[in-house]
């Protein structure tokens, strides 16, 4: 996931377990480059050699003319790595598998028939000043222009610029892009992303759960400092510091994407034995060979978070991912990693930083809490660190031929045929006699309730606007929710009913011992507390979990569109998103709501939304744990008791 949004007050220090580099800042220099290439000096109207005789080149394919490639990372084949093209001849069915994977087409070359977001001259306008940006297509090249941006000096001040898309980020959820700096391979992000969702361009600082922002950076060198370990293969950022103290960036990968060598290691000799018939030792690496640990590794290289060892070298399939990187926890060293960073970047209080920083990754006892961390999550799990446990217990990286889904329903998240609606991710090693059935679950075989992922495995980590499996397998207590803030499985689908409720129930079925609880705590629904007093990270949570359909089918949805609505008028951009798309779940009509509209117009579109349902009929057997009544509506005096004390303490989760 994407490192971290650029907040203002925050500058760019959020980030140091993962950053690699420090910032590139552009000399006058590079602006001399840059000026090659600019909008004012079409490169467009100078195109490559054409082989076409009459007529302009239209550019598609991800071909770019050549002075454009020259200004983003290359592809070059070394170090035994030699792209997935020299597979596909052998591996026809591998290759089909992977093509339709997400993992290929995480970083793309750009062009016009190779890119989500809509460029047809279209113009965005963000925030009250407002920040215009012009999308456009020429010549199957996408561009954008933009006003100035404080991190660039390109040009004039408030001259505007435009910028050639040559790179893209992402195409399951989200896209983001990259335009070229001018120095050497380096390059910039644009502000804006496409959401696929919602089919439109928001703030790139709006897809993570941060604090809103009206500033939009394009923060120049993150791809060749950050995203190249994760989002391609065997990249190389190739950053040289110049004594001006700006950066030019050389970066090169093997391949953009995520490809099969990402998984199997260099292949070069591979081929060599298999092709040429040499007698070499073939090197080439199967996960499903290797002992759970490192075939874990193989994917924890890029799904945890990390910090890479001095010597930057890339992690390689079947080896200790101890060689090349550190996994990340929140423990003693990782703090004081952060005390020492935070130290030289002179911050008054060090311990609150290291604190805050923590939070963004993990909850306070030390469970990974965003997205893409899953090997974080199974270095904390028993199954894995007493068991044999590794990613491929549940994923299927290939479909198999004999598997009915169709590419798409595979590729969302690439699970094994059935293993994320039915128990077989855990009785494949814990004995079905013993847990799959009411005596254990306490929920009658066929209920949600009694799968073992809605317990074991709850949604109570975030990314990618959603919520999204915790990936440390723990069991349901009350511990959790009283002491570390994370809604346990329990409340997280019976969203009506107060964490006393889960208690008694967890102390009668399993022998838990209660724990003291607040008067609200025995008479408020814990997730209507949450949705209220919570954090900004619990409400993204519950605002999701409003949406869920199993999470809906047993709370009763006639009372959750005030807490919705509250949520839609949130300070974080995040959680109003979420509480829409909920909202929208609920039946309600929300097409003339717009999560990032000014608060002065929004505020009335919400209430446009409530007034549906202040107009509806209710169920009459609402629970009074919810605080709503069939008669009046909303318990106000409690509402406002509730949102007077939300937690405010500044989020900003670091996906
Ligand atoms: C430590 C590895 C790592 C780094 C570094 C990293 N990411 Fe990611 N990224 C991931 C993983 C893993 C996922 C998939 C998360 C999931 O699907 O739950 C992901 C997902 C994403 C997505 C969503 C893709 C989609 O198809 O919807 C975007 C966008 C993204 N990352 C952007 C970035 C950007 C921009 C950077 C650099 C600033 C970056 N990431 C750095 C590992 C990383
Ligand atoms: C000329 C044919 C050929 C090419 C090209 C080729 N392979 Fe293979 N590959 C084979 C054969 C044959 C086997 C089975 C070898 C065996 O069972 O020992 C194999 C097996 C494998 C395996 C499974 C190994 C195991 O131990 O289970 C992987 C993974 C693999 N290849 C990856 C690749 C990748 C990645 C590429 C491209 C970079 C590639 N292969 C290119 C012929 C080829
Ligand atoms: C993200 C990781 C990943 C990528 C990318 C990937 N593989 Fe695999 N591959 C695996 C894993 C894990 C297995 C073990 C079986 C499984 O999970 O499907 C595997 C198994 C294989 C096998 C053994 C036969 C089988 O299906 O079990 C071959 C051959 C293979 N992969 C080739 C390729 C080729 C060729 C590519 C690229 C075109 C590729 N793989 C891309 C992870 C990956
Ligand atoms: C080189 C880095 C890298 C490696 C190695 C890697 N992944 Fe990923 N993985 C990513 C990124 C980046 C994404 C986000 C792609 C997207 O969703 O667009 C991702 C996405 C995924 C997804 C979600 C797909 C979706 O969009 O629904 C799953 C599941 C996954 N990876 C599992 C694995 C497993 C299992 C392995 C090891 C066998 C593995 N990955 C190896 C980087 C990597
Ligand atoms: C015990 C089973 C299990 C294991 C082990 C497991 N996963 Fe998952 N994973 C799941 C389930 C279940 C989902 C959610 C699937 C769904 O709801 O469609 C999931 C989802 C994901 C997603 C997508 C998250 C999202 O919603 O965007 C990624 C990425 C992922 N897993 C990566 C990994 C990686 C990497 C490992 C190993 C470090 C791993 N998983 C181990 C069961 C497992
Ligand atoms: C590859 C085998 C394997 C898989 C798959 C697996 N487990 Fe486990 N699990 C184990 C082992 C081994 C232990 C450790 C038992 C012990 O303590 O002796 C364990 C321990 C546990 C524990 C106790 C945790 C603790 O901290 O003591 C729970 C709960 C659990 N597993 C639940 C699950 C659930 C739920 C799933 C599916 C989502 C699952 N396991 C999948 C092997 C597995
Ligand atoms: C994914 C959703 C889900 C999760 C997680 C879940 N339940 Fe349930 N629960 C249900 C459903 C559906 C029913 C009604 C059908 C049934 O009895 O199985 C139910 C029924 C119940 C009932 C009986 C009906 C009532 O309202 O009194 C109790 C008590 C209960 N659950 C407690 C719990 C406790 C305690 C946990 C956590 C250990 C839990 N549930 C976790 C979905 C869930
Ligand atoms: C309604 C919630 C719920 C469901 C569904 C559920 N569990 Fe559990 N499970 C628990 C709770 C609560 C505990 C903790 C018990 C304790 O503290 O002793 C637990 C404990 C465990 C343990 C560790 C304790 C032991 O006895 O070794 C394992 C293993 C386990 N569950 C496996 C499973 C499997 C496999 C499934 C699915 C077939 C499953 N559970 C479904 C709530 C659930």
């Amino acid at each position: 996931m994407p490192d971290d949004p650029t907040t203002p007050d925050s500058g760019r220090k959020k980030d140091l377990l993962t950053a690699s580099i420090a910032l590139v800042v552009i000399s006058l220099g590079v602006y001399g480059m840059w000026k090659q290439i600019n909008a004012s000096d079409p490169l467009v109207e100078r195109p490559v050699p054409s082989t076409q005789s009459t007529g302009p080149k239209i550019f598609k394919n991800g071909e770019h003319p050549p002075q454009m490639a020259k200004l983003r990372p290359q592809i070059e084949h070394r170090d035994g790595y030699i792209g997935s093209e020299s597979c596909a001849e052998c591996h026809k069915d591998n290759h089909e598998s992977w093509f339709h994977s997400y993992h290929r087409t995480m970083t793309q070359v750009v062009t016009s028939d190779r890119v989500m977001g809509d460029f047809n001259n279209v113009e965005v306008s963000l925030g009250p000043k407002p920040e215009r940006y012009k999308l456009t297509i020429d010549r199957g090249l996408c561009w954008i222009e933009m006003g100035q941006q404080d991190r660039l000096q390109f040009g004039q001040p408030g001259e505007r610029q435009k910028f050639p898309i040559v790179m893209s980020t992402g195409s399951h959820h989200q896209q983001a892009y990259w335009f070229p700096l001018g120095a050497g391979r380096t390059l910039g992000l644009a502000p804006i992303v496409y959401l696929k969702e919602a089919r439109r361009w928001i703030p790139r600082t709006s897809t993570f759960l941060g604090p809103h922002t009206d500033v939009f950076g394009v923060e120049p060198s993150r791809w060749n400092t950050t995203c190249i370990h994760c989002h391609s293969t065997h990249g190389e950022h190739g950053g040289e510091l110049l004594e001006d103290r700006s950066f030019v960036f050389n970066s090169r990968t093997a391949e953009f994407g995520i490809s099969c060598e990402a998984c199997h290691g260099p292949a070069e000799q591979h081929v060599a034995v298999h092709r040429d018939g040499h007698e070499v030792d073939d090197p080439i690496v199967n996960p499903a060979d290797l002992p759970h640990d490192l075939s874990a590794q193989t994917c924890g290289g890029c799904h945890s978070l990390n910090e890479p060892h001095k010597k930057r070298v890339m992690h390689i399939p079947g080896q200790p991912l101890a060689k090349t990187r550190k996994v990340s926890q929140r423990d003693e060293e990782s703090a004081e990693f952060l005390r020492q960073e935070y130290l030289k970047r002179g911050e008054e209080d060090v311990e609150a930083a290291v604190e805050a920083e923590f939070n963004g990754y993990f909850w306070a006892d030390g469970m990974v809490r965003i997205a893409g961390r899953e090997y974080n999550g199974l270095l904390e799990t028993a199954c894995h660190t007493k068991g044999e446990m590794s990613c491929i217990s549940c994923h299927k990286l290939h479909k198999s031929k004999s598997d009915p889904r169709s590419w798409k329903e595979w590729a969302d998240d690439q699970m094994k045929h059935g293993y994320e609606t039915n128990d077989k991710s855990c009785t494949q090693c814990h004995e079905s006699k013993q847990f799959a059935n009411i005596k254990h679950t306490h929920h009658a075989a066929g209920s949600s309730g009694s799968l073992c992922l809605n317990c074991h495995m709850p949604h109570s980590s975030y990314g990618l606007l959603k919520a999204i499996r915790s990936h440390t397998i723990t069991s349901p207590n009350l511990k959790e929710s009283v002491e570390y803030g994370r809604p346990n499985a329990c409340n997280l689908c019976h969203l009506d009913k107060t964490l006393e409720w889960s208690g008694k129930k967890l102390a009668e079925w399993y022998g838990h011992k209660m724990l003291p609880l607040t008067e609200d705590q025995k008479k408020i629904s814990a997730a209507a507390s949450l949705a209220l007093e919570g954090d900004a990270a619990q409400r993204a949570l519950i605002a999701w979990a409003m949406g869920w359909e199993q999470a809906k089918e047993v709370s009763s949805t006639d009372w959750m569109a005030p807490y919705l609505a509250v949520m839609m008028n949130d300070s974080y951009d995040a959680v109003r998103y979420i509480a829409q798309r909920s909202m929208g779940r609920l039946g309600l009509d929300v097409s003339g709501y717009d999560f990032i509209a000014l608060p002065k117009d929004r505020t009335n579109q919400v209430e446009q939304v409530v007034k549906q349902w202040t107009s509806a009929r209710r169920s009459p057997n609402l629970p009074g744990t919810v605080l709503v009544d069939q008669q009046t509506g909303v318990v106000e005096s409690e509402v406002k008791r509730l949102l007077a004390r939300r937690n405010n303490r500044r989020i900003v989760l670091t996906e």
